[in-house]
């Protein structure tokens, strides 16, 4: 199936949701036969961006890495989702400059919210002092000022924020 290539950026505090609501998307595009690679920051730190840490520096280094590779797919016709906190505006307006077909989600959660859900016990470990620069608890996190689409899950269910993700990919013109 031949269609428009497209980079998906999921981001957003840990334990919003990114990588549960990007993979739900995958599975749905994926069945209507679109040609899809996911990129998820816990995936990716495990090879293309092994080694690096959580300074600025190295979720810059990170978020370009992931970019590049994005922009990559992109161009030839791949719809790239990619979750990952990218807590740093300007990056991540760099990456979209870059990759042109780009679509924003805000997966977005109260701070309260995701460290009340904790599901891999980080936060616990961030205000306890074990990790260091801990996005939202002890590193920034910059929210998108206008993102294509905006996800609360805090409010909504799963299946409402898939949707709006696919009604927005299409409202955009990336389905065919
Ligand atoms: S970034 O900021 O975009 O480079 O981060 P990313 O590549 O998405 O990696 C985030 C995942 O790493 C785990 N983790 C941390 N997150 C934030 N801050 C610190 N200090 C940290 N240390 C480890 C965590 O599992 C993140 O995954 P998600 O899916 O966001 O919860
Ligand atoms: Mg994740």
């Amino acid at each position: 199936m031949e269609h428009k290539g497209v980079t998906i950026w999921f981001t957003g505090l840990s334990g919003a949701g990114k990588t549960t609501i990007s993979k739900q998307v995958e599975a749905k595009l994926r069945e209507q036969g679109y040609k899809i690679e996911v990129l998820d920051g816990d995936i990716v730190r495990t090879n293309l961006t092994k080694g690096l840490g959580f300074s600025k520096e190295d979720r810059d280094e990170n978020i370009r890495r992931i970019g590049f590779v994005s922009q990559l797919l992109t161009r030839n016709g791949v719809i790239v989702i990619v979750s990952a906190i990218s807590p740093y505006r300007a990056i991540r307006e760099e990456v979209r400059a870059k990759i042109g077909n780009f679509v924003e989600v805000f997966v977005n959660a109260p701070l309260a919210v995701c460290e009340d859900r904790d599901v891999k016990g980080l936060y616990k470990k961030a205000r306890a002092g074990e990790i260091k620069m801990f996005t939202g608890i002890s590193d920034p996190y910059e929210p998108p000022t206008n993102p294509e689409i905006e996800c609360r899950t805090d409010l909504e269910e799963l299946d409402e924020s898939v949707n709006k993700v696919l009604q927005g990919l299409e409202k955009l013109g990336y389905l065919s």
